[in-house]
């Protein structure tokens, strides 16, 4: 990697990734630390919050904390603010996301809701939070992760789709209002990458990259998922350059997005579900509906 931007410098010391801990969330961790800000990581687990943070010290020299708590408490504002202890935020990433999917009416509402809240309602309660006080002193950073799944309906995905969407726009509208502020933002659009997550759904699904990133005789045509870092670095290329409201991980994402939007809204409806659907179908147990539900 050549010279990467000091951030230290730029927006403070200290930046927290939400959803830190494994992936793509450690990886963007490690960015901000490769350029100089000390990191606060969050998850549910404390052990792998505790082995990344032990990494990023040890790799970058800056220190790393860890909260562990579930974005789904109801008090996770006031969790994370006391795990803070008055440490502010210069740079925040909310990465993590709930992903329950499968067919609208056969999921229980509770999913659909969990999903919503995750990734819209915390999100927006946690960007408000820091956004005003990172405004209040002229100078901040807000990374909101969202997904190719946000550029149209989506089989099976259609609340977590939703959800990222509105991750996507809150970022956009952030971008253009914070920024006379001194605040930067942006939408950090993803598509697949060989995370944890990823790799548990695709181990639940036995579909091809249960195993490895890059199987033997995949069929043709079908992309190989990113490496998170490569997914991380991508984002982190762009920001040391110039903020955009939206930023794809890599060109092939932004070259494959171009190619949708040039269909009609239902022709990519279509195309990108019934993708999707075939893939569900060939999972073993597709037939009782169980490999629906992730
Ligand atoms: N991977 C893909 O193919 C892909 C594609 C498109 C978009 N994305 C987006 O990329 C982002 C990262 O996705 P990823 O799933 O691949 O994960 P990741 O960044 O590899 O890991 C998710 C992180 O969030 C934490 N987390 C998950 N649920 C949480 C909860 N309820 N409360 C607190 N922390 C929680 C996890 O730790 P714990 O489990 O210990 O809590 C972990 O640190 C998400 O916004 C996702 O929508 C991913």
């Amino acid at each position: 990697m050549g010279a990467v931007a000091d951030y230290n410098a730029r927006y403070g010391p200290w930046a927290m990734v939400i959803g830190g801990s494994v992936g793509l969330g450690e990886a963007l961790a490690r960015e901000l630390a490769r350029r100089g800000m000390n990191v606060v990581i969050t998850a549910r687990g404390q052990d792998k919050l505790d082995l990344a943070a032990k990494r990023i010290r040890a790799d970058f020299g800056v220190e790393a904390k860890t909260i562990a708590a579930d974005l789904s408490d109801p008090a996770i504002l006031d969790l994370l603010l006391a795990g803070l202890a008055g440490t502010e935020v210069d740079f925040l990433i909310y990465n993590a996301a709930l992903e329950h999917g499968g067919e609208f009416i056969v999921q229980d509402m509770d999913r659909h809701l969990a999903n919503i809240h995750v990734n819209c309602t915390v999100p927006t309660v946690l960007v408000h939070h820091f956004a005003r006080r990172m405004a209040a002193r002229g100078r901040g950073g807000i990374v909101i992760s969202s997904s190719l799944a946000a550029a149209q309906g989506l089989y099976a995905w259609s609340s977590y789709s939703a959800s990222k969407a509105y991750e996507n726009l809150l970022a956009q509208t952030l971008w253009y209002e914070l920024r006379p502020k001194g605040v930067d933002v942006t939408s950090f659009m993803i598509g697949s990458t060989y995370t944890p997550n990823f790799q548990h759904n695709q181990k639940v699904r036995q579909t091809p990259f249960a195993e490895s990133r890059t199987p033997a005789d995949l069929p043709e045509g079908t992309q190989v998922p990113q490496d998170p870092q490569d997914a991380a670095q991508g984002l982190f290329a762009q920001l040391d350059k110039e903020w955009l409201p939206m930023v794809y991980a890599n060109p092939r994402d932004e070259e494959n997005a171009r190619r949708l939007a040039a269909l009609t809204l239902a022709e990519r409806v279509t195309l990108t579900s019934d993708a999707v659907r075939r893939s569900f179908e060939a999972a073993p147990g597709a037939k009782d509906g169980k490999a629906q539900l992730m």
